[in-house]
């Protein structure tokens, strides 16, 4: 959420409206109000315009199946990712048309055409399916941002087998346990790779996760990024090795049911593990591939970048699979946005003349920060659209990104959406709406969202409530689908009940103004949002009460600047143990169960948590610390002298 109070006011209050330009409108791929009420007037039926911009093996029998869960998004119909991706742009004149273009960390650039992507990815899926993945496995993605990850993802939708693509600054426990959850036994990774300047040895972190699995992994493959000649074992493989043993195959494409899963994906929750989403062939592609179209309005001419990490479903859904639906030209940049210099990104812009440019809030402030003399060095006129995702945007911030990267030309859309929801949800759309900055805008076409109370009642405009999502969507993951306990009988108790007797719940607050434009007011779950990445705290507690001398840990958010939220713990430390050598020890456990990115930005040392009666750790009190705000009824408090010490310890960390 962005730091200042005073943002949260300004977004809330009825900001101005800004409408989208001219020029934009006239070419936009929708500018027809109407789309609205076609999609309310035939709905679902109208998700065909996302259906119809597919190639189906078999033509699905009817939009949505099923009027209660299960819900079969395009139900019979059979199809193919990858074809949808590659094979069927071949045949329309795009196969020498760059698909991918990758700016790597060292200043090398790649481009791969529609047709080289194709040759690689077959050459890839033959080299898979040698090494006994068979349709339904689930294949360990463990890369960063280098072409060879969508290669593999595209290779496992080839031949029908769910990839799991793990975020690369994941440590190996992290990996282990999604490995193990997702009962994978087949691991794509790399020797290392550069992280500012220094090599993280990314096989060695997959080794460790080997030792740690429950289970044995088939077969390994290496991709060569450092150069380092890694001595492999019987059961590992070189990437180069298994493609020159497969030149020139081709691999039919594994034609799957519209609701067969594409791919699993793990995020964070209120519980202490991250749970796996998995996402469908059909309405998921469907959805992200209509999306790319509706909100981002790429076109297959243009050259699109998504700053996002392919780890993230962001880059799932919107660096790979819309974006190359679309047969336009993605851009992968593997580097820092600060290397060489403050000014790589406009620098990247104005290079490859990218035309669509999608970024998160948190990069933004980074830039507003550096000054626009490094944009100013730019010719950005390529730019036509840009997007955000990942958390609030402040007013500021929104209009710094307008004026000095648009130029006031281009549209900001700013998605809401989430992994669980596979594709956006909430948004402008470019060519039809206005905009207002720090709202994201209207539910899309054909998306039923709400906010309620917590009795499920919907609330006044400008009152705050539960960002609900009323109808089934086409990016819906498997388990909603299915029902596996996400509907009514969850908080909000009682939720609207438009369509069907169920609803989902964001874990999001939000309020809605007078024209329907949604307002997001972060997470009201258990759930911290560090640079539009998702942590729980019961994750990152459980990697620090595992620490030698650690007696109890509780976790919370700490407003800030550029990163939107940090992370904070508290902790108690059993009797006999010092505070200062435990702090490092403490941050590289994170480090090591979790990640970089997930270590807290700082650790107060506590002689105890603030606990109700019930012996609940009260978490609003330690945020109210954090944030020096006013600590309110603190009546439940089973230990009130605490909330000094508190104070007292938090001034001496900060
Ligand atoms: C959470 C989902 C969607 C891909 C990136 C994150 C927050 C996301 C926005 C936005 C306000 C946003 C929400 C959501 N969020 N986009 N435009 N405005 N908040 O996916 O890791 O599943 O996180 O990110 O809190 O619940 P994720």
């Amino acid at each position: 959420m962005p730091a200042d109070d005073e943002d949260m006011e300004t977004r809330l209050s009825a900001g101005e409206c800004i409408d989208p330009p001219s020029s934009f409108r006239q070419q936009a791929n929708l500018s027809d109000e109407a789309v609205y009420e076609e999609f309310a007037a035939d709905w679902p039926d109208a998700w065909a315009r996302a259906g119809d911009r597919l190639d189906w093996d078999t033509e699905y029998d009817r939009v949505l199946g099923g009027d209660r869960p299960p819900f079969r998004w395009f139900e019979g119909g059979r199809l193919n990712a990858c074809y949808n991706c590659l094979d069927r742009h071949l045949d329309a004149g795009r196969k020498n048309k760059v698909a991918l273009k990758w700016e790597g960390r060292l200043g090398e650039s790649r481009s791969y055409t529609y047709l080289e992507l194709y040759r690689e990815v077959n050459q890839f899926a033959a080299a898979l399916r040698d090494l006994g993945v068979e349709e339904g496995d689930v294949v360990t993605l463990y890369m960063p941002m280098i072409p060879e990850l969508p290669v593999a993802m595209l290779a496992c939708a080839r031949i029908g087998a769910p990839h799991l693509v793990v975020f690369a600054g994941f440590a190996a426990d992290a990996l282990a346990m999604r490995m193990d959850s997702a009962g994978s036994e087949y691991l794509v990774t790399c020797d290392g790779y550069y992280r500012r300047g220094t090599p993280v040895h990314q096989k060695n972190k997959a080794d460790n996760a080997r030792i740690e699995l429950d289970h044995d992994v088939d077969a390994t493959v290496v991709v060569d990024r450092l150069g380092d000649e890694t001595p492999l074992d019987d059961d590992e493989y070189g990437y180069r090795d298994l493609l020159a043993a497969h030149r020139g195959t081709e691999v039919d494409p594994v034609h799957r049911d519209a609701s067969d899963p594409l791919f699993l994906i793990y995020t964070s929750g209120t519980t202490g593990e991250p749970t796996g989403v998995r996402h469908t062939t059909g309405g998921y592609l469907a959805h992200v591939t209509w999306t790319s179209h509706a909100v981002l309005d790429i076109k297959s001419e243009d050259t699109y970048w998504c700053s996002a990490d392919i780890g993230w479903i962001t880059g799932h859904s919107y660096i790979v699979y819309g974006p190359l639906a679309l047969g336009t030209t993605t851009m992968l940049y593997e580097g820092a946005p600060d290397h060489p210099e403050k000014d790589r990104v406009w620098e990247l812009i104005e290079r490859n003349a990218v035309d669509v440019f999608y970024t998160a809030p948190t990069a933004i402030r980074t830039f507003m920060k550096w000054g626009e003399q490094y944009p100013e060095q730019h010719d950005l006129s390529s730019l036509r659209l840009l997007g955000t995702v990942g958390e609030p945007i402040n007013p500021r911030a929104w209009k710094w990104y307008y004026e000095h990267i648009g130029g006031e030309e281009c549209p900001v859309v700013d998605t809401w959406w989430q992994t669980e929801t596979g594709g956006m949800i909430v948004s402008t759309l470019p060519g039809v709406d206005e905009m207002k900055p720090g709202s994201a805008g209207r539910p899309l076409p054909g998306i039923g969202a709400t906010v309620v109370d917590a009795d499920g009642t919907r609330v006044d405009p400008g009152e705050a409530g539960y960002l609900v999502l009323t109808d089934p969507w086409p990016g819906m993951p498997l388990s909603m689908a299915e029902n596996e306990g996400w509907f009514v009988d969850r908080e909000p108790t009682r939720p609207v009940l438009d369509r069907f007797d169920w609803a989902y719940f964001s874990e999001d607050g939000a309020a809605v103004d007078e024209d329907g434009y949604i307002t997001l007011l972060g997470r009201v779950d258990d759930v911290i949002n560090v640079s539009g990445h998702r942590f729980g705290t019961m994750e990152i507690e459980s990697a620090i009460t595992d620490v030698e001398g650690v007696a109890e840990a509780a976790v919370v958010s700490a407003p800030h600047d550029l990163k939107g939220q940090s992370v904070l713990a508290y902790v108690c430390l059993a009797e006999g143990y010092d505070e200062e050598p435990l702090r490092d020890t403490i941050q590289d456990a994170v480090g090591t169960a979790i990640g970089p990115i997930a270590v807290p930005d700082a650790v107060v040392f506590t002689p105890d948590l603030p606990k109700t009666r019930s012996g609940k750790i009260m978490r609003r009190l330690l945020s109210s610390v954090a944030r020096g705000e006013e600590l309110g009824d603190m009546s439940a408090l089973r230990n009130p002298e605490i909330v000094g010490e508190l104070e007292t310890a938090f001034d001496g960390n900060n």
